[in-house]
């Protein structure tokens, strides 16, 4: 079997002949189905989000269980399965509390080297590395779905689409008749945009500078577009709202310049909500006195804020009734050989979702 392998060392990205170990206790071995190229797969590549060590790259998939080591109950042969790119436990703090996003366990249920390639050791992306044609995995990584989407569609539900819908449903708390603006229109901004739709918003400014995600962000819900290179975006922003702002600005980028222009976005008591992942070396810098005084909300949501095994059936039967457009969002297939391009489509902005599908495999 092939996957893609990313030596943090050199800093290359080879398609290799891997072997992946059986499943042991507590495990799951995924035949692939489709996998999507997120843009924090990107990070890992640029050097943004270091691993230390050769990794197969991926985190957003979907696969069919092969097989399952002792001990496993939640999941058998056949089932389809999303994979979690946060795994949680269900049994810690946060579990119990409602967050498994924050999973106590999740580094520790991800670090485990499932793959050799030759003869080397190396371990999974987020524990999944889903930019192969199997992977093993903790069972904690693996949610049952029945469902109808298609394959490719599915994947996308395991990172950018609930990360998008659950920030603007979960952390941020869209409600009837609010608006929101999401800055960043990708994956995870264009979940955000139909998550606020979804919620109820009666205005979504999409902020982007590239034409067809503005175009695509109408079609998925947004009210009005903004081109950022063209105009002071949160000017445009705060005109559209009568000079006070939005409720809700989600950044879904990954700058603390755009984090800035999001807050700066929001109308007194608003919320500014942060999904995209900075550089280590990115500052937010403002004003402590105006943040004070406009009396607003800061947060950040990591994996759409919440617990993936109540967020992804949920997301599945939103999409399976139309409630979410999934289909628009796959912009691409593609093969395994294709990654590379996918990451230079992905900086020249070309595509929502390249999504890697392994059917004939
Ligand atoms: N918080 C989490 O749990 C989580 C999960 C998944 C992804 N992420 C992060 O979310 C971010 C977005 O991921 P993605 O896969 O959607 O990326 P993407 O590359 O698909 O989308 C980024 C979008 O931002 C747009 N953009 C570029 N410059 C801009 C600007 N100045 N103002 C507004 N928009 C601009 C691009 O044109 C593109 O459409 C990444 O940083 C990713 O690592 C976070
Ligand atoms: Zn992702
Ligand atoms: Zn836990």
């Amino acid at each position: 079997m092939r996957a893609v392998v990313f030596d943090d060392v050199s800093r290359s990205i080879d398609v290799q002949a891997v072997e992946v170990a059986p499943p042991s206790t507590g495990e799951v071995t995924v035949r692939m189905t489709a996998s999507g190229v997120c843009h924090t797969d990107r990070h890992v590549v640029s050097g943004a989000f270091p691993l230390g060590c050769p990794h197969v790259l991926g985190h957003e998939g979907s696969g069919v269980v092969e097989a399952v080591g002792p001990g496993v109950s939640s999941v058998g042969p056949g089932d389809t399965v999303v994979l979690a790119s946060v795994p949680a436990c269900g049994q810690c703090w946060y579990c119990r509390r409602g967050a498994a996003n924050h999973c106590e366990r999740s580094a520790e249920l991800a670090a485990v080297a499932h793959f050799r390639a030759g003869g080397v050791a190396v371990r999974g992306f987020a524990g999944l590395g889903t930019f192969a044609d199997r992977i093993t995995v903790h069972e904690a990584a693996t949610i049952p779905v029945t469902t109808t989407l298609p394959p490719e569609q599915l994947a996308l539900i395991g990172c950018g689409v609930l990360t998008g819908v659950g920030a603007a449903l979960n952390t941020a708390q869209v409600s009837p008749g609010c608006s929101v603006a999401v800055y960043g229109c990708g994956g995870v901004g264009l979940a955000a945009v139909q998550g606020a739709r979804v919620g109820g918003a009666a205005q979504i400014v999409a902020v982007d500078p590239v034409e067809s995600k503005r175009k695509l962000a109408s079609t998925l819900g947004a009210t009005a577009t903004v081109d950022p290179t063209s105009t002071d975006p949160v000017d445009a922003v705060i005109q559209l709202n009568d000079g006070r702002g939005v409720d809700i600005a989600i950044e879904a980028l990954g700058s603390a310049a755009v984090q800035l222009q999001a807050w700066q976005s929001v109308r007194k008591g608003g919320t500014a909500v942060f999904v995209g992942f900075p550089p280590g070396d990115d500052v937010l810098t403002l004003s402590a006195q105006a943040f004070l005084l406009r009396g607003t909300r800061m947060c950040a949501s990591i994996y759409g804020g919440g617990d993936a095994r109540v967020l992804v059936p949920r997301i599945v039967r939103m999409a399976e009734g139309g409630q979410l457009d999934l289909r628009s969002m796959v912009s691409r297939t593609i093969s395994l050989d294709e990654v590379t391009t996918a990451f230079e489509r992905m900086d020249r902005g070309d595509e929502v979702r390249s999504v890697i599908s392994f059917s004939g495999h």
